[in-house]
């Protein structure tokens, strides 16, 4: 799942550190519910380690593990920018993004091809688990993991629809 709302969201800004709004707030509660009704006592629980994160996964009212490998895509120079901001600043930055999604970088920043790279470690011990696993993470992250995990092409990756307040469940097979 991605966190709840966050103060950033609410204000159509990327990135960030900022923390959760009470719709957030609310979310992080009904996940616990959701949490207490279909997980098992044994469920482990991992997020990133931005506040917005950090915070829905406390309300779990599990042991959660942080991982910076998990943090949101750094926008490097645009961090905390709407889009609309960026494209009157940068239009030429935002058309080769609307170009190239997948490989374009922010500058003093990532690509979702970095952010697909730095999920690998995640990915491995994720696969190793033998229990359930719950990770709080963010759109640019999910969107990696849940494209790796169900094959999805590459290219097709930074377009999948993330929604906030969903709980996406996937089931390994062998
Ligand atoms: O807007 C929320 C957010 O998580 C931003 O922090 C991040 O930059 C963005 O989503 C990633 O989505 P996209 O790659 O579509 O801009």
């Amino acid at each position: 799942t991605r966190h709840g709302e966050s103060q950033f969201n609410q204000a159509g800004r990327i990135g960030g550190n900022s923390d959760l709004t009470d719709r957030g707030r609310g979310y992080a509660r009904a996940l616990r519910g959701f949490v207490e009704a279909h997980a098992p006592d044994d469920l482990v629980v991992w997020s990133s380690t931005l506040l917005r994160a950090r915070e829905t996964a406390r309300a779990v009212g599990r042991k959660s593990h942080p991982w910076k490998a998990l943090d949101e895509i750094d926008a490097g120079i645009y961090d905390g920018l709407t889009y609309a901001a960026i494209a009157q600043k940068a239009p030429q930055e935002a058309q080769a993004r609307r170009a190239d999604k997948l490989r374009y970088r922010y500058p003093r920043g990532e690509s979702y091809e970095d952010v697909i790279r730095r999920l690998d470690p995640v990915v491995l011990e994720g696969e190793r688990q033998q229990r359930p696993l719950l990770i709080v993470a963010h759109n640019a992250v999910i969107r990696a993991l849940y494209g790796y995990l169900c094959e999805i092409p590459a290219e097709r990756i930074p377009h999948q629809v993330i929604p906030l307040h969903s709980v996406i469940e996937l089931t390994p097979r062998a």
